[in-house]
């Protein structure tokens, strides 16, 4: 897999990986993870967790990257990780390792494959999570809001009536459970970057949706 480290790009093996992760007792994995921002602080937060950013736009990761290479007294953050790759093209160097998968405000074809669903990229995700593990992902609701713009973009509605008779049997087939669906209120559970930009926007309107992996 192609593991971003400020302008670089490096192919690492499962073993490379392996050698990091030894010590660590959790694993987070953060698909669509933009800047970086929210892994390199949950690095911060949870020293027992080895923290890993997955992007296709490997350039946007750049900066974060670079700041988590560094000594740790200087901000370093050795329990963190940037991937290039799309949610289409996992790598199987990935597989089983979550404890945690996070998607945080994802757009274009990660936000369309979660919620219309598409079977293939539900079951690529499953494939990262260990049995037991926990899928927590926050969605843009105002986007599904306003419906002639999510027209445009193939969007379906995102109601709890759609996430009960669509989504849940799909993501069930695929492997998670579907613990919760609400609209967010008061804090967000993840600081992110896209997440503070739409709170700065008033009125925008926050989806949890959480599932359980099993099987
Ligand atoms: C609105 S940004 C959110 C970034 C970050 N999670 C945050 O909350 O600040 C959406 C992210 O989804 C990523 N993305 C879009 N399509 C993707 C795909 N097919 N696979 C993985 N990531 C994708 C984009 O590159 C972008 O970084």
């Amino acid at each position: 897999m192609i593991v971003q480290i400020g302008k670089e790009s490096h192919a690492w093996t499962r073993a490379d990986l392996e050698g990091k992760l030894a010590g660590y007792a959790r694993v987070l994995i953060d698909v669509g993870t933009g800047d970086g921002r929210f892994v390199y602080r949950s690095a911060g937060a949870h020293a027992d967790t080895y923290c890993i950013g997955v992007d296709p736009a490997g350039e946007r990761m750049r900066e974060v990257s670079w700041r988590a290479g560094r000594k740790v007294a200087r901000g370093g953050r050795p329990n963190a990780l940037f991937v290039v790759a799309s949610v289409q093209a996992l790598p199987e160097e990935l597989t089983g390792l979550a404890h945690t998968l996070t998607v945080n405000f994802p757009w274009a074809s990660l936000l369309s494959a979660l919620v219309l669903p598409e079977a293939p990229v539900l079951e690529a995700l499953r494939r990262l999570v260990r049995p037991g593990g926990e899928l927590i992902a926050l969605l843009n609701q105002s986007v599904f809001d306003d419906r002639p713009y999510a027209a445009r973009l193939g969007l379906p509605e995102l109601s709890d009536a759609q996430v009960e008779e669509v989504l849940r049997p799909a993501y069930r087939a695929a492997g998670f459970a579907i613990r919760e669906s609400a609209l967010v209120e008061g804090d967000m559970p993840h600081q992110t970057s896209w997440g503070q930009h739409l709170t700065l926007a008033s009125g925008r309107r926050t989806r949890l949706l959480t599932a359980e992996a099993i099987g």
